[in-house]
């Protein structure tokens, strides 16, 4: 693939472009389509041809778009799998072809660890403990007796989805007052978030202490199904979420936000980086992890002005 040029500088044999093909999972979020973005534009600066396609939130178009990246014979095959489990044969396809996987953002469950090279991404888990972190301290200076939460799960069997969820619960154990009385999933979509809420609502109404949203989408849509059931979010409920979009940050700024957990989206630079070691035989870490901080509504108006996405 790469180097005809024998690592011979001025050699007349320029060098190929590094081909790399890239399934993304759709354009589900703000977050999903930032992260398009910077995997674009960090290829072309990287002088990196890529072939990207969307997969719409659909495993067999990613298992499909893999199967033609091995026909047409890419130099790196990356992506973003959509949920975690089923990747097992294509990805034995990819490794009997001989073409190097890098996993980014979102991790699958293989038991054989050599079927990809590497998993560029956030601890999820990690941000699942901050929510839960922000929300027992919270809890501190909140009436007596039981909290209710409600909480709105990302894509059903997705990484960021079962380690979000995981990670606030082991928090939250240690106060037995915050108890979620509901959770469902809303698909990382601000109209499904927004649907599902409506549905919390019509239930369980006045009772809903808390929400916890896996991604600032969900939170907003739900933010909006709060104000039209006539409570205030952000205090009448308060609202939690994950990723630190702009928008989640205007939502802050309003006082209909309480906090953000980072999640960055710009792992575009990263992954080009890293294609062009491994296409060079070099040594990656086997997982890259991504680093976050949290963002409560008291910082937002100060830290909006450097938000990249
Ligand atoms: O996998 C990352 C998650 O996917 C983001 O938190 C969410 O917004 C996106 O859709």
């Amino acid at each position: 693939c790469m180097g005809l040029g024998f690592g011979i500088a001025g050699s007349a044999y320029a060098e190929k472009p590094l081909v790399l093909g890239f399934s993304q999972v759709g354009a589900e979020s703000e977050w999903r389509t930032a992260n398009t973005a910077s995997i674009k534009d960090a290829a072309k600066q990287a002088g990196v041809t890529l072939k990207f396609a969307d997969a719409q939130q659909k495993q067999e178009n990613q298992v499909k778009a893999i199967r033609s990246f091995i026909a047409q014979k890419v130099d790196v095959i990356a992506f973003s799998p959509v949920v975690e489990s089923g990747w097992d044969t294509v990805l034995g396809e990819a490794k009997a072809a001989k073409i190097p996987v890098i996993l980014t953002d979102r991790a699958v469950d293989a038991k054989d660890k050599s079927l990809y090279v590497t998993f560029i991404g956030s601890d999820f888990v990690e941000e699942g403990r901050r929510a839960g972190r922000w929300l027992l301290e919270r809890a501190k200076s909140m009436p007596a007796g039981d909290i209710n939460i409600v909480e709105l799960q990302g894509t059903v069997g997705s990484a960021p989805a079962i380690d979000r969820k995981s990670g606030f619960a082991e928090i939250i154990a240690a106060n037995p007052h915050l108890k979620i009385i509901r959770s469902q999933s809303g698909d990382f979509t601000r109209a499904k978030g927004k649907e599902v809420m409506e549905a919390f609502l019509k239930t369980d109404g006045k009772k809903i202490n808390v929400l916890y949203a896996h991604n600032d989408d969900m939170a907003i849509g739900a933010i909006q199904a709060i104000e039209e059931a006539g409570l205030k979010p952000g205090k009448d409920i308060l609202v939690i979420s994950v990723d630190g979009v702009k928008g989640a940050f205007e939502a802050m700024m309003a006082g209909k936000l309480n906090v953000t957990v980072e999640c960055s989206p710009l792992l575009g630079p990263q992954l080009m980086k890293v294609a062009k070691q491994v296409v060079a035989g070099e040594t990656v870490p086997k997982r890259i992890t991504t680093e976050e901080s949290v963002f409560p509504a008291e910082v937002a108006a100060k830290e909006f002005p450097n938000r990249k996405y």
